[in-house]
């Protein structure tokens, strides 16, 4: 490996184990600067407790406007939209009042209602699949079934379903300027025209809900609307997918694992999503944060005021000074504490609902393939995005 202390970081190492070499940058330099693939520059946060404070320490902002001195702020443009009216690049009052709209759309009730809905979703594409020949489980599977789920909740039709996978997917990897900036253009032109035609034929999924909101009391602006819609669309089906992919990925490899949790009751498997949580990290790297101040950490590294910070959440969850054998997939393990979910502000809105189908994704297909087994090498190098840790393809058996 080269030097991690000072050396690059996000290079054809990490892609094939990126557990370890963030374990020894954690080691060598827990707070450093790192180039990213596209070229700019942050600091990295790896350890665990460093990475829970800056996620709840308000001197770490989204909105890099919020890191100059109050006088140069009204002087400079933020983030054209859609990107710079997504809560997730907002700080306080501007997040608080967007996060308000949407949290009650997420609350655990609601989402376990949504449990039937995701069953017959996971059962209609396993329906689909031959388990003789073998398949890619993550085309297959591990996308569609949080797409078509989140896209129903938003109320995206069918028919348009594969055409924003393909965008997000372009967007969240390292697909090169154009084609990111290509991407983003498709899918806010097509958002914007989704929200046309639901003021139109307003229905009952989320988006008319949103819009209904904007047009009452004029909290959302259409931009707001369609950046929630794009915010919920990218945020809501990759990071799960990711999740789906890493368990079964996981169990591919250990056959005895996929056994056990076969014959695990409901809260055994819940356990064990908790743990492909902790142990896979979905989102490996949170997206940027910028620093209001000047910040130093523990170590006496200082963070200068206007840097960006990225908080490596899978550090933090193999920082073996808050987990013990931190690189061992254990489901009996106690998992409270991971970060995979983010923590502070931020803490991911969906959490509920990617737990919930994850546990659906994992129940139908052992209860119906038990023995599904590898189909074809599995992949050694993991998807080239510094944000999600994630297969690119799983090649499976499902009845061999
Ligand atoms: C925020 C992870 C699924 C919607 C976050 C953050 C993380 C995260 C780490 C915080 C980012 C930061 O602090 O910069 C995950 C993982 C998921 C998942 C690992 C699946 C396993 C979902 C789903 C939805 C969703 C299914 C949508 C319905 C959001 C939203 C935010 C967010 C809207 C921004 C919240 C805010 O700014 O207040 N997620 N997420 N996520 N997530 Fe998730």
């Amino acid at each position: 490996m080269t030097d991690l202390a000072t050396g690059p970081v996000f290079t054809d190492d990490y892609w094939r184990e990126p557990f370890a070499v963030l374990g020894e940058v954690r080691e060598q330099a827990p707070v450093r600067e790192v180039e990213l693939p596209d070229g700019g520059t942050t600091w990295l946060v790896t350890r665990y407790a460093d990475a829970r404070s800056v996620m709840a320490d308000p001197r770490f902002v989204k909105d890099f406007r919020n890191s100059l001195p109050p006088e140069q702020r009204a002087n400079v443009p933020g983030i054209p939209s859609p990107g710079g009216d997504m809560m997730l690049l907002n700080d306080p009052p501007v997040h608080t009042r967007l996060r308000k709209l949407v949290v009650k759309a997420f609350t655990v009730r609601r989402v376990a209602a949504l449990r039937p809905r995701v069953e017959t979703i996971a059962g209609a594409l396993l329906e689909a699949l031959t388990p003789t020949a073998t398949v890619d489980l993550v085309d297959a599977y591990a996308v569609p079934l949080p797409t078509a789920v989140i896209c129903e909740l938003l109320g995206v039709p069918v028919e348009d379903q594969d055409a924003f996978g393909a965008w997000s997917r372009t967007m969240i990897d390292d697909s090169g300027e154009a084609a990111t900036m290509q991407a983003n253009a498709s899918m806010t032109a097509y958002l914007q025209e989704l929200v046309e035609r639901k003021r139109a034929q307003p229905d009952e999924a989320l988006l008319s809900a949103l819009i209904e909101v904007s047009e009452e009391g004029e909290q959302l602006s259409t931009s707001e609307v369609v950046a929630m819609g794009m915010l919920l669309l990218i945020a809501g089906h990759e990071t799960t997918a990711t999740l789906i992919t890493t368990a079964v990925e996981a169990m591919l490899r250990d056959p005895d694992l996929r056994d056990r949790l076969a014959a695990s009751d409901q809260d055994g498997l819940r356990a064990a999503v908790e743990e492909f949580l902790r142990w896979g990290s979905p989102i490996a790297q949170t997206p940027l944060r910028f620093a209001a101040e000047d910040v130093t950490f523990d170590g006496g590294v200082t963070v200068p005021r206007g840097a960006m910070v990225m908080v490596s959440l899978a550090a933090a969850n193999h920082d073996p000074a808050r987990f013990e054998r931190p690189d061992d997939l254990d489901p009996d393990r106690d998992t409270t504490g991971h970060v995979s979910f983010g923590h502070g502000l931020h803490f991911c809105l969906g959490a509920s609902l990617a737990r919930l189908e994850a546990e659906v994704a994992l129940r139908t297909l052992l209860d119906r393939y038990p023995s599904f087994t590898v189909g074809a090498d599995l992949p050694v190098e993991r998807r080239r995005s510094v944000l999600v840790n994630a297969w690119p393809r799983l090649p499976v058996l499902l009845a061999p």
